[in-house]
């Protein structure tokens, strides 16, 4: 539809911006902190852009005051921010450690101090290392329980204080890269483990969801989903039926387990037929029904388009551009069922990932109608080479021009009719960026530091950082 007035957005919207443990907090082995998965990952050579890790990374753990204080200058209304698991539970399970605890508490203080509501993600990848060696984190069905504690002890200390948690960050991320295109930790290349630990995990998801319900009768929960709703390339119905297929497989496989409790038909067959569907147990279904969300965390950076694959086609390609030269990823797909190509109606970032508000407002459409429930969008942003300039400028009109379009395609969407209750940008500071290094910058806020060379971590606020400022203090009105 096109309208000629829109809609506000609620006098209530989550004006906010996220970040994830990992990417920001550094002090990896401080107070108690027993090693993630990422920790060791990253010091096997070749894994990252110029051997990152966020052993430092900006330092959150040690300047979170100045970046709350950052955050009230502007404005934010909410943060998003995960829980380092091994930082309360070093091995995962076991004795809980009260410095981790503590630090958590006294940010959670200082945001609502500072009128900021924060959001937690209990989960954003950085499984404790030991629950890994243990039992093969993921691949275990004692990973629920052990999480399903963690989970409760959090409730239990900031159920209180906290209404809006994130069960898992992007299970569909973390478990495709980790166990289909190895580029992840624990760096296997497998489908049938890869399905079985993403059952697992779903399974986890609904017991944490079934807890929240005693813990925080007040609250809301819900997982986030990385969703790139798909395209078909062209209008031949065999690429029509791909699109299908990859709509299936690539988000119905997690959105209609989370929201429905059970899987997509078309795709289950499918994967039982090459003997690599998961092992549903008595009472697995009982579970995903009893774990519903209140809402779905969206995070949306893109699209998907795609075209048929012959059985003798395209396979999943293990590589990424991580560099962030322009056209250096590689063609993927599932033979027999789609590949992606490039979209020529749009534009990429240097990363090649294609910029697309309406995308955004397509698929907040699709879950809308799907699941109807209520959508958080826990992340969205760009991700480029930014500079700094004399007199600590950093000029990035190219992440206004972004975010703008993003909001005014969620403007669009509200006016259609989805419930959306708030908007997280990626990131508020710059952070690492897993696989890509310091320079794929999302922040709106700039941290002075490169790959090799940490120098002193300067906060400068960037351009966006005005710009998102008003749109704040306007709810969204002046874009
Ligand atoms: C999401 C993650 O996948 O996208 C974030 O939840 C991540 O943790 C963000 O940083 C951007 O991805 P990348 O690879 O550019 O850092």
């Amino acid at each position: 539809m096109i309208y000629e007035s829109l809609d506000k957005f609620r006098c209530d919207f989550l004006w906010g911006s996220a970040s994830a443990a990992y990417q920001v907090e550094g002090a990896w082995d401080k107070d108690g902190k027993g090693p993630s998965v990422w920790d060791i990952y990253t010091k096997k050579p070749g894994t990252t852009y110029k051997e990152t890790n966020g052993d430092i990374a900006v330092d959150n753990y040690n300047k979170y005051k100045e970046d709350v204080a950052l955050m009230a200058e502007m404005g934010l209304k909410a943060y998003r921010f995960s829980i380092s698991w091994s930082r309360i539970y070093p091995r995962g399970r076991g004795e809980v450690n009260e410095e981790g605890l503590k630090f958590y508490n006294n940010l959670i203080d200082e945001l609502i101090e500072n009128n900021i509501e924060p959001i937690i993600t209990i989960y954003h990848w950085d499984l404790p290392q030991h629950l890994q060696d243990l039992y093969g984190g993921w691949e275990s069905r004692e990973i629920i329980e052990d999480f399903n504690d963690y989970c409760v002890t959090l409730y239990k200390r900031f159920g209180h204080k906290v209404k809006h948690w994130v069960t898992l960050n992007e299970q569909n991320v973390f478990i495709g890269l980790g166990y289909m295109t190895a580029l992840h930790p624990p760096g296997v290349k497998d489908n049938k483990r890869m399905l079985q630990a993403n059952h697992i995990a779903s399974l986890a998801n609904a017991k944490a969801i079934q807890s929240f319900r005693t813990y925080v009768p007040n609250g809301m929960v819900g997982p986030s989903f990385a969703y790139g709703p798909t395209y078909s390339y062209s209008c031949k119905p065999e690429d029509i039926l791909a699109a299908e297929n990859a709509e299936d497989i690539n988000c119905n496989w997690w959105l209609d387990v989370y929201c429905k409790g059970t899987y997509p038909s078309f795709a289950l067959k499918y994967y039982e037929r090459l003997g690599v569907a998961p092992v549903i147990e008595d009472g697995d279904l009982e579970l995903l029904e009893k774990g519903k969300p209140d809402f779905i965390g969206i995070n949306y950076y893109r699209t998907a388009t795609v075209q048929m694959n012959e059985l003798n086609g395209v396979g999943v390609s293990d590589s990424m551009n991580t560099i962030g030269k322009k056209g250096t990823s590689k063609d993927s797909g599932i033979p027999g069922v789609y590949k992606s190509v490039k979209n020529p109606n749009l534009e990429a970032t240097n990363w090649d990932w294609e910029i697309d508000p309406i995308g955004l407002r397509t698929g907040l459409r699709r879950i809308t109608s799907r699941y109807g429930l209520p959508i958080l969008i826990t992340e969205n942003g760009l991700g480029e080479f930014d500079t700094l300039e004399d007199g600590e400028v950093v000029n990035d009109e190219y992440r206004i021009d972004y975010l703008r379009d993003h909001i005014q395609a969620c403007k669009e969407a509200v006016t259609d009719g989805v419930e959306l209750l708030g908007y997280c940008t990626w990131s508020f500071t710059d952070l690492l960026s897993w696989l890509n290094g310091y320079q794929k910058r999302y922040g709106f806020v700039y941290v002075d530091r490169e790959e090799e060379d940490i120098k002193e971590l300067k906060r400068i606020k960037k351009k966006s950082f005005y710009w998102y400022k008003e749109v704040i203090k306007s709810n969204g009105e002046k874009l």
